[in-house]
Formats: structure tokens, C-alpha cells, sequence
């Protein structure tokens, strides 16, 4: 079985971190959201991994590389512009051949990975497997009706949602789905989408076999599931303290500070993941907080929140929660006098003042 995991698309809803950084790229818990689905390709057995790239190409390489950091095999297969989730399987056709294959959406995160959803897959045999979900808004998602267990209807995005079933960024194929690929035409939105492949096979009599997901699943497409798959990441995670902590300084739960980190009359409540050579400095770092690598955060409380390598956060008088902070970024007090705030600030940025 091989691997498909798509990381194009312009993450538009991720702005301003997006004009700068690959969606897939954005790090929960330390670690690129797209990690987390070439991990669960490869823990499911699969050793063959084509990922779609588009504009962003050149830095989901250098990020990936070529997979032997994982001892797997990951190809590069180039999408000339985001015209669907069907379309990326119809580009890939030469690398797929007729192997039944994982799709996987790169920024979609699944609790208990996919290893079971494969061998019930490899097991039952059928054209294709669907993971759902129950979501309370899904008119956000593709959207599946079932009728005595059997998938009868999909839509993408529906206005007036026949259910509350989700189409969850996983999907299993076997060859018959080129067949559809080719065959739909391209969506109001100028999209082939991936839910009129699936209806296609529906409407031909091929077996489309539905697996309702039980575990936490999210796509990481928006700064609030990003700190909630942050949140859930972080719940799972066990103490390891590789850096320094001085006397005066208090670390409870679960907390990994990495090599390098220096942690100077501080409380540090886990869950929390502080990246390599960060300073924390007379400060409290909260639960569900991940801070990247090389960062400062000096007299400064912080929590539930997200900041990305090499930023520094000095003096803010309140708590800064529910936040993500992007790479290099500098947050400080101005002077007192005038009494000002000063701003130099990215397009579609956004910035909350009490
Ligand atoms: C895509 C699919 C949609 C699916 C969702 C899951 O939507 O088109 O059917 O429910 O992923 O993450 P997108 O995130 O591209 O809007």
C-alpha cells in the first residue's frame, strides 16, 4: 500500500503566518502538523509516500526531505495550482500505479493514527474506505448521508447539511478511483473534488466502506484548532527536562524543556514543550503552551498559546492567552512616556487590546 499525503493549497485562513510559512508546516507541539501524518503512514506499514506540493514546495522539501530520517521512501509530486483534492490523485497516477494507497489531507491530525482504519482496509477489501465524523458545523466540511450503514450521498461543503457527518482528510483507494478522477468535472468552486470521486464510485455499485471515527480528529485549517490540536498533542506528552532550571524556579505536570533551554525564576505549569535554547526569564508559562526553539520570554505570563523559533515576548502586563505568536516575532513595553502602543505589524495580522 502507498502513501498520498497532500500539502499544497494556500492555507488562506492562516494568514498572516501562511504569507511566510507552509500551513503544513505550522508546528503543534513542537513538531510540523504534516510530521504527524507521515507518521501515522508509516506506523500503519506504508514505506511509499508521494506528497503533493504546490507553491511552497521548496520548503516542505527542505522540512522532509527524503523520508530516511524516517526510513521510508518520500517522492515530490507537483501540483501547478490548488484544482483539487481529485486532482491530486489524478496527477499522481504515474506514482501510485495500481497499489491501493492512504490519501492524506497534511494538515489534518488523527488522536489514535490510522494503523487500524489499514488493516480494516486490507481486511474487508473494499474500493474505497471513508473516514466520518461527527461535527456540530458541517457545512464546513464534505458531508456523507448513510442508509442502513451504506454511504448513499456526499456533498462538499452543503448549505443545508443532510447530516452531521464529516468526511475526515483520510481517505483509502484502490485503483477504481482513477476511473472517477477522470470521469467528474471540475465544481462551482473550479475544484475536482475528492467528495464527487467518492459519489461517482457510489453511483457505479463499487463498494464505499464507511468508518466512523470515535478519537479526536482536527484539521488544522484555523489558529483555534490549531491550539486545540496543540492542547490534545500536549495532553499526551510525559516530562523530560534537558535543560536548566534554577532554584527559584517551578515546573509542575508535564513538561519537556529541550536541550539548551534556561529557565530563571519561573513557573512553568504542563502541559508544555519549551524548544531548544529558549530563555524563560521571571515568568509563568501555562498549561497547553508550546514554545519553539530559540525564543525569549522575560517577565511575561503566557498560556494555551503558540510561539514559533527565534521570537521574543518582554514586559507584557496581562496574560497572553489563546495566541500564536509567528517566527522572529518581538513583542516588548514601549517607554511610558507617551503613553502609546507601536506597532509594526504584518498584513492580516491580528492583535487583541483590552
Ligand atoms: C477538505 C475536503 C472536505 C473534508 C475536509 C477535511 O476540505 O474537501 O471534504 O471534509 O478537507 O479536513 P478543505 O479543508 O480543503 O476545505
Amino acid at each position: 500500500m502507498k502513501g498520498l499525503i497532500l500539502s499544497g493549497g494556500k492555507g488562506t485562513r492562516l494568514r498572516p503566518l501562511t504569507f511566510t510559512q507552509a500551513k503544513q508546516l505550522v508546528p503543534v507541539a513542537n513538531k510540523p502538523v504534516l510530521f504527524y501524518g507521515i507518521e501515522a503512514l508509516n506506523e500503519a506499514g506504508i514505506e511509499d509516500i508521494g506528497i503533493i506540493v504546490g507553491d511552497t514546495k521548496d520548503e516542505i522539501k527542505e522540512a522532509v526531505g527524503d523520508g530516511s530520517r524516517w526510513g521510508i521512501r518520500i517522492a515530490y509530486i507537483e501540483q501547478e495550482a490548488p484544482l483539487g483534492l481529485a486532482h491530486a490523485v489524478k496527477i499522481s497516477e504515474d506514482f501510485l500505479g495500481k497499489e491501493p494507497f492512504v490519501m492524506y489531507l497534511g494538515d489534518n491530525i488523527l488522536k489514535s493514527g490510522i494503523k487500524s482504519l489499514v488493516e480494516e482496509f486490507k481486511e474487508k477489501e473494499p474500493n474505497s474506505l471513508i473516514l466520518l465524523t461527527e461535527v456540530p458545523n458541517p457545512q464546513m466540511f464534505g458531508v456523507a448521508e448513510l442508509k442502513d450503514g451504506k454511504v448513499v450521498k456526499l456533498v462538499e461543503k452543503p448549505k443545508e447539511p443532510m447530516s452531521n457527518l464529516a468526511l475526515v482528510g483520510v481517505y483509502m483507494f484502490d485503483y477504481h478511483v482513477f476511473e472517477a478522477v477522470n470521469a467528474i468535472k471540475p465544481s462551482w468552486r473550479d475544484e475536482l473534488e475528492i467528495t464527487d470521486a467518492i459519489q461517482y464510485l457510489v453511483d457505479k455499485g463499487y463498494n464505499v466502506h464507511p468508518h466512523l471515527v470515535t478519537g479526536w480528529w482536527k484539521d488544522t485549517g484555523k489558529i483555534e484548532d490549531i491550539l486545540e490540536a496543540n492542547l490534545l498533542i500536549l495532553e499526551t506528552i510525559s516530562s523530560q527536562i534537558d535543560g536548566e532550571v534554577d532554584e527559584s524556579s517551578k515546573i509542575n505536570g508535564q513538561v519537556i524543556l529541550e536541550k539548551g533551554v534556561v529557565v530563571k525564576n519561573s513557573i512553568i505549569r504542563g502541559p508544555a514543550i519549551i524548544g531548544s535554547d529558549t530563555e524563560i526569564i521571571d515568568s509563568y508559562i501555562g498549561p497547553f503552551t508550546s514554545i519553539q526553539k530559540g525564543c525569549k520570554i522575560i517577565r511575561t505570563e503566557i498560556e494555551h498559546s503558540i510561539v514559533l523559533e527565534g521570537s521574543e515576548i518582554q514586559d507584557v502586563g496581562s496574560r497572553i492567552d489563546d495566541s500564536l505568536v509567528g517566527r522572529e516575532v518581538k513583542i516588548y513595553k514601549c517607554p511610558p512616556k507617551p503613553s502609546v502602543y507601536r506597532f509594526m505589524v504584518g498584513d492580516k495580522s491580528e492583535i487583541g487590546i483590552k
